[in-house]
């Protein structure tokens, strides 16, 4: 827990040079036309599949990717978000990165005179904003952009002048998402963002990826570009449906939450919820989890956890993680996918160094963690990290549907197999059969909380709820550890 943020960020530097993999053999060309036939132009008879080695940054709560940008290359380390759709990059004059109080972007800098192939095609046109308030202001430009061995000649990015994040993104998102959209009110300002553009270089047969976030613990986890991995998931791989935000336009990665349940050793609660089913975005660039707060305040009952109005989040001993109960994310109708997420992955360290402890209460003197589910009042709702890392999770952009089952955590095996041609189904992954029964209101009661007794070994999970949760003095210095990166983009939240 001590010293991680140190740690982490001599990992990334590291952990992030690998280079591609391919999966032979499998790409067919008939090639078919698609509902948005303007983003997808020529493709040429390359297609395989990149795989991209992503590091897990604890301390800056996230996942990056090392990648190249310019002529000659500029190497930068960049955050994987699949809740937004731009590729931005700092550029080195922004004051977040020349200012001499901070840590400036230790994560690289983009230096446009550098690079002959530069060229800005929308000058003060990028302008982006998150979930968490932050932003990020400058130019539209093109330039060479290299990712997991795949180099795209003319990609189009956002030049950050101005912006409070020190580090960019690599949004792998609906490309009507693009902040552009939001800046003009105008879909026909979409450009081919990464994976698109991937397409239309011929690169990847369809607008699809893999996401393996791997275990809290491990370093690193991959993105897998065109394809699926068959050997880092276990069970079967479903395919449920992708809801569209507003107006039948897909813009996030929206699907139904139809049930959870709390389990342990001393039995099972269902949770039930106003909300259901919760309509939840699979956000990559979020830390933690957001449900609705009548489903969150079951789930911090199940495991003692206390919502701290000091803190802004509900907070826990940090020594749950070890406990032996999880709880399981059903999606998509009764006989849907089910993602089952245990106690050590939803327990945070809330900083790099000393952990502040419980000042009074029944976990008096205990180390404060974080919770991996907090609150949110109304949509979007999120699940990020803390339950991504539970599950692999296939993105199919073209059909609007996502492919989930059970990761299989420090999985060191590879059988890759890319999606043969555009608009093919999601490889090895079979429907899931009810989602016709989304839309039922399930009724809501309040569980026994009948699991509690089994996350926390001493039994009296609920009985902690109205402890008060005050901090040692001096403790709290809080890094950069919950991110929540979903774009506002063009207003696309007005779900359900
Ligand atoms: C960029 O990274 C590559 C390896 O990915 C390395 O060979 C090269 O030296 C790096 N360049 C700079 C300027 O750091
Ligand atoms: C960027 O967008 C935000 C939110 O839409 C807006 O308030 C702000 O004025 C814009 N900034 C610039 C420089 O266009
Ligand atoms: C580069 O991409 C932009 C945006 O998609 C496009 O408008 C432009 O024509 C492309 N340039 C070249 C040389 O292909
Ligand atoms: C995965 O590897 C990490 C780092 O080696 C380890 O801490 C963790 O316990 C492993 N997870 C599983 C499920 O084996
Ligand atoms: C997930 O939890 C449910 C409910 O306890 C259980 O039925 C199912 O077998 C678990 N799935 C896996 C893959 O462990
Ligand atoms: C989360 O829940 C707490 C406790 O119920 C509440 O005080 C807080 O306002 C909620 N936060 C949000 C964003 O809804």
């Amino acid at each position: 827990m001590k010293g991680r943020a140190v740690a982490a960020i001599g990992a990334l530097i590291v952990g992030g040079a690998h280079a591609s993999a391919s999966g032979n053999g499998v790409v067919q060309w008939d090639i078919q036309r698609s509902q948005r036939p303007q983003e997808f132009r020529r493709l040429r008879n390359r297609a395989s599949t990149f795989e991209e080695t992503i590091t897990n940054e604890q301390a800056r709560g996230g996942y990056f990717a090392t990648c190249r940008l310019g002529t000659p290359a500029q190497n930068l380390t960049l955050q994987l978000d699949t809740g937004s759709s731009d590729i931005w990059v700092p550029d080195s004059n922004a004051r977040v990165c020349t200012k001499k109080t901070g840590q400036g972007c230790a994560l690289g800098t983009f230096t446009p005179d550098q690079s002959t192939t530069f060229v800005v095609v929308g000058q003060g046109d990028f302008n982006i904003s998150y979930v968490d308030g932050s932003s990020s202001i400058g130019d539209y430009f093109t330039d060479v952009f290299e990712i997991g061995g795949a180099t795209l000649r003319n990609m189009t990015m956002g030049l950050g002048i101005e912006t409070d994040i020190s580090y960019g993104l690599v949004g792998v998102g609906y490309a009507v998402n693009e902040a552009i959209v939001g800046t003009t009110k105008s879909l026909s300002s979409v450009y081919p963002n990464l994976p698109v553009n991937m397409v239309d270089e011929g690169l990847i047969n369809t607008v699809a990826y893999s996401l393996w976030l791997n275990d809290l613990d491990a370093s690193s986890g991959n993105i897998l570009f065109g394809g699926i991995d068959t050997k880092k998931y276990k069970g079967d791989l479903t395919r449920i449906d992708i809801y569209p935000t507003v107006q039948n336009l897909f813009t996030a990665f929206l699907v139904a939450l139809t049930s959870l349940e709390g389990v342990s050793s001393s039995g099972s609660d269902t949770l039930t919820s106003q909300h259901f089913p919760v309509p939840v975005v699979l956000d990559s660039g979020t830390t933690l989890s957001y449900l609705p707060t009548d489903l969150a305040s079951q789930l911090w009952k199940e495991v003692g956890a206390i919502y701290s109005h000091d803190f802004g989040a509900a907070v826990l001993p940090c020594s749950m993680q070890n406990s032996k109960g999880y709880f399981s994310f059903g999606f998509a109708g009764p006989n849907g996918p089910r993602i089952n997420v245990t106690m050590d992955e939803l327990v945070l360290d809330v900083t790099s160094g000393q952990p502040p402890v419980f000042a009074s209460g029944r976990y008096k003197g205990q180390d404060v963690c974080e919770f991996g589910v907090q609150n949110f009042s109304s949509a979007p709702y999120l699940l990020g990290d803390t339950f991504l890392r539970s599950a692999y999770v296939v993105y199919d952009l073209v059909n609007n549907q996502v492919g989930i089952a059970a990761t299989d955590f420090n999985s060191t095996d590879s059988n890759v197999v890319a999606f043969p041609s555009m608009s093919a189904q999601i490889p090895s992954a079979t429907v899931a059969p009810d989602q016709s029964e989304v839309t039922n209101q399930p009724t809501v009661t309040s569980p026994g909380y009948a699991a509690s007794k089994g996350f926390t070994e001493t039994g009296e999970a609920s009985a902690a709820a109205g402890m008060p949760a005050a901090f040692g003095t001096g403790h709290l210095v809080m890094v950069g550890v919950t991110m929540v990166l979903t774009a506002l983009g063009s207003g696309v939240f007005l779900i359900l």
